[in-house]
């Protein structure tokens, strides 16, 4: 075999596990795998996971932070007007390389899937160029999925609707919105409408920014849920943030989830923007803000955690790091039981595979080679630790690697080194 992982611990508590790779495929995921490799790796129990999955990020902003100045208060609302400040100031080739930076930072981490929105309210759609250039340039390495988003309302601002179907020609993945940006509550269930018929009529997924505010009585998510059954996209699309269901009456939300179950819709929360974002209007007591992650999830819906935002009007601080997403969402929705952690390491790799409907993705024969040795013995203390990345491999090739945390100590009576992992 070209590649053998020995003895790993996989993500669903299996251990002394060989992982077996021919070219870009697993062959193998089996106890005491008799072929050799030729190329080995001792895992030494480590936990082996498939690659960490993006599902909602912005890369046409990412890494702008400070251009053409900081975000001062914070809010989503000086974020977009700040966006359009620099929007005009974008020049392509700037765009592309803060992208393809971003992009070794997320090989780094092992995030090798991202679901990315791309504005297309500027007419040169200048971004959307870019991104598909992106595209091409990292599809070696990361699976680039783009989401034709008017940043600015579809009905709100001219020619967006026709600059998304623009967009979508040109060969940009899935179909965004925002509803609750419209003018009104009206138009923004008519954006809904429209954008569902749009896909449905050309085959494609959804995706849309749904009712980020703290308004309990934004209801763009019960139109979504509605008209992705009446189109019949069930399992095709998701809503992004979902922040009011925050605030949302008991009883509503009572019928909500299960229309959402009913019509087949994912749900995307957004950790660490949406406990930076929500609440900024409130004094004390202070909304959380983000959706109702573990009743989604009870109720059987798919749920995905998203980065959303590094460096960029939005947002100042983030790395690529899927985990670091996770420990926040778990945070904040107080997931704290084991079974609920191990949800929360789902939110970032399996659920939102399925969600971008990637091919070929999981570890066992016959997946693609794409997998992530971490420094860690479980899916829970692999988000405790934020563990190390020790090698990412992509359709069989090592791409990434970095050593163990391991801080060397200079203190009386006690050992060299501690790498702050349970010794048992
Ligand atoms: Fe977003």
């Amino acid at each position: 075999m070209d590649l053998v992982i020995r003895n790993a611990t996989l993500a669903d508590g299996r251990r002394n596990i060989d992982i077996g790779v021919e070219g870009e495929r697993i062959v193998a995921v089996e106890t005491g795998l008799a072929a050799r490799g030729a190329h080995e790796i001792d895992a030494a129990g480590d936990l082996v996971t498939p690659p960490f999955v993006d599902a909602h990020f912005h890369m046409d902003a990412t890494l702008s932070y400070g251009l053409p100045r900081v975000n001062e208060s914070g809010t989503l609302l000086e974020g977009i007007a700040l966006w359009g400040e620099l929007k005009p100031q974008l020049v392509q080739e700037a765009l592309i390389e803060r992208a393809l930076h971003y992009c070794d930072w997320a090989v780094g981490r092992g995030l090798l899937a991202i679901r990315t929105h791309v504005d297309i309210c500027d007419d040169r759609l200048l971004a959307v160029e870019a991104l598909l250039e992106v595209r091409r340039r990292v599809a070696p390495y990361i699976d680039l999925q783009l989401v034709a988003f008017p940043q600015d309302g579809l009905l709100r601002s001219p020619g967006a609707f026709d600059n998304l179907k623009r967009a979508i020609g040109m060969g940009v993945d899935v179909v965004g919105g925002i509803p609750h940006f419209e003018r009104t509550m009206a138009q923004g269930a008519e954006s809904v409408r429209l954008l569902c018929e749009f896909a449905a009529g050309q085959g494609l997924r959804v995706d849309m920014h749904c009712d980020e505010t703290d308004d309990p009585m934004s209801r763009h998510i019960e139109t979504l849920a509605h008209e992705t059954w009446r189109t019949g996209l069930q399992g095709r699309v998701a809503g992004s943030h979902l922040t009011s269901m925050h605030s949302m009456d008991n009883y509503y939300v009572s019928k909500l989830i299960p229309l959402m179950r009913e019509s087949g819709v994912a749900a995307i929360a957004n950790p660490l923007i949406n406990i930076t974002l929500q609440g900024r209007a409130d004094t004390y007591p202070k909304r959380r803000g983000m959706t109702r992650v573990p009743e989604l999830m009870a109720a059987g819906i798919d749920v995905a955690f998203g980065h959303d935002c590094v460096m960029d009007p939005w947002y100042g601080l983030g790395s690529g790091d899927m985990l670091e997403v996770a420990h926040m969402g778990l945070h904040v929705a107080q997931m704290t039981g084991q079974e609920a952690m191990r949800q929360c390491f789902l939110a970032i790799t399996e659920t939102p595979a399925r969600i971008l409907g990637l091919e070929g993705y999981g570890l066992a024969p016959g997946c693609q080679a794409d997998f992530v040795l971490l420094g860690a013995s479980s899916p829970v203390e692999a988000i405790r630790l934020r563990a190390a990345r020790r090698a990412v491999v992509r359709r069989g090739a090592i791409i990434a690697e970095a050593p163990r945390a391991v801080s060397s100590l200079h203190l009386p009576g006690r050992p060299d080194s501690t790498d702050f992992r349970i010794r048992r």
